[in-house]
């Protein structure tokens, strides 16, 4: 038996395209997954091309379904539960996913919504709790237009601290303002005063930027770089006060930080901002509104 992914494929349009890949077999402390939901991440676009996912294999990092067994060794959700994961390969009607990769979807919250979730929203989580994000800091979010960006706006703010958003143009930072940032900027020149933590997800001058507007004792996230464009320091812009940049990837033993995640969205703490959603046949279209920057927050597929 077979079931149906958007595989790499290096002769489709960016490297993607629909195949029949194997049906999953679950290992021991793995549940099989029924995906109803995924979301596109630039991790996606990336990965049809940089030899991380073989050719042929299922792309994908975010998904949301229904557990269609439960672990052989009975751990984790059981049969029938509404789960959000995060894993490679989540481009697939059916998964097998670690127990550890996987959260139960609360009631009252969306299976699209929850699949809007794991790639961005961890690495915000995460970013911003790992720079201790409280009330009386400054917070600075780039790309707050963003995936990553507008879940880092809605957790700080959360969090109590003053949140700047910066984006790049004003029709890029709707809803900015009504997710809880103080400021919404167009790029960073309106940044005034320094700032003590910053979630850094475009790079290039943003990066170099971003530095010089840290203040003393402050973090640096560098989460992302979805500008693609070098950062060039100028000399001795990394000499004086201590202050730290810190490299973040996501782990992918997610579940305590995916149920945190869930959580909030059924508090109403965490809105997941979803601008683009279709059928997965349409993946192109969606691919081409993120990297054209046309996406507010996430793209979702229905399969
Ligand atoms: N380390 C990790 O584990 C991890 C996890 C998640 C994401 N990421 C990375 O974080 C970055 C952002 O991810 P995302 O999902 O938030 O992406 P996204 O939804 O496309 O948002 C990226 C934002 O960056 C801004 N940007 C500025 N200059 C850009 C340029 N030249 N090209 C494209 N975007 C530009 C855009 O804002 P404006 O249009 O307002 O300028 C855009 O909204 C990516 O590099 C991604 O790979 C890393």
């Amino acid at each position: 038996m077979s079931t149906r992914a958007l595989i790499v494929a290096p002769s489709a349009r960016a490297g993607i395209g629909f195949g029949e890949v194997a049906d999953p077999v679950a290992g021991t402390g793995q549940v099989l997954v029924n995906v109803l939901h995924t979301s596109l991440n630039y991790a996606d676009l990336n990965n049809a091309r940089n030899g991380r996912v073989p050719v042929g294999s299922p792309l994908g990092l975010d998904a949301a379904g229904v557990v269609t067994r439960g672990a052989a060794d009975g751990s984790g959700p059981s049969t029938g539960t509404r789960v959000v994961l995060f894993a490679d390969g989540a481009f697939a009607k059916r998964v097998a996913v670690d127990v550890s990769a996987v959260a139960e979807v609360p009631d009252g919250v969306g299976l699209a919504e929850a699949a809007a979730l794991p790639t961005a929203g961890l690495a915000a989580l995460r970013s911003l709790r790992s720079a201790a994000a409280a009330p009386g800091k400054r917070v600075l979010v780039t790309g707050a237009s963003g995936g990553v960006g507008r879940y880092a706006v809605q957790l700080a703010a959360h969090a109590g601290a003053y949140v700047i958003a910066s984006v790049g143009s004003s029709e890029r930072g709707v809803g900015l303002a009504s997710a809880g940032a103080n400021e919404v900027i167009i790029g960073l020149d309106d940044v005034k005063e320094p700032v003590d933590i910053v979630v850094e997800s475009v790079g290039g001058g943003h990066l170099v930027t971003a530095w010089k507007l840290l203040a003393p004792g402050g973090s640096l996230q560098s989460v992302g770089w979805a500008s693609g464009e070098p950062a060039v320091f100028p000399p001795y812009s990394t000499v004086g006060p201590p202050k730290t940049l810190v490299s973040y990837v996501n782990e992918f033993a997610a579940a305590d930080d995916l149920a945190d995640l869930v959580r909030l969205v059924a508090e109403g703490a965490l809105v997941p901002a979803i601008g683009w959603r279709g059928s997965w046949e349409r993946f192109t279209e969606a691919a081409d509104e993120l990297i054209g920057r046309r996406v507010h927050g996430k793209a979702v597929f229905d399969l």
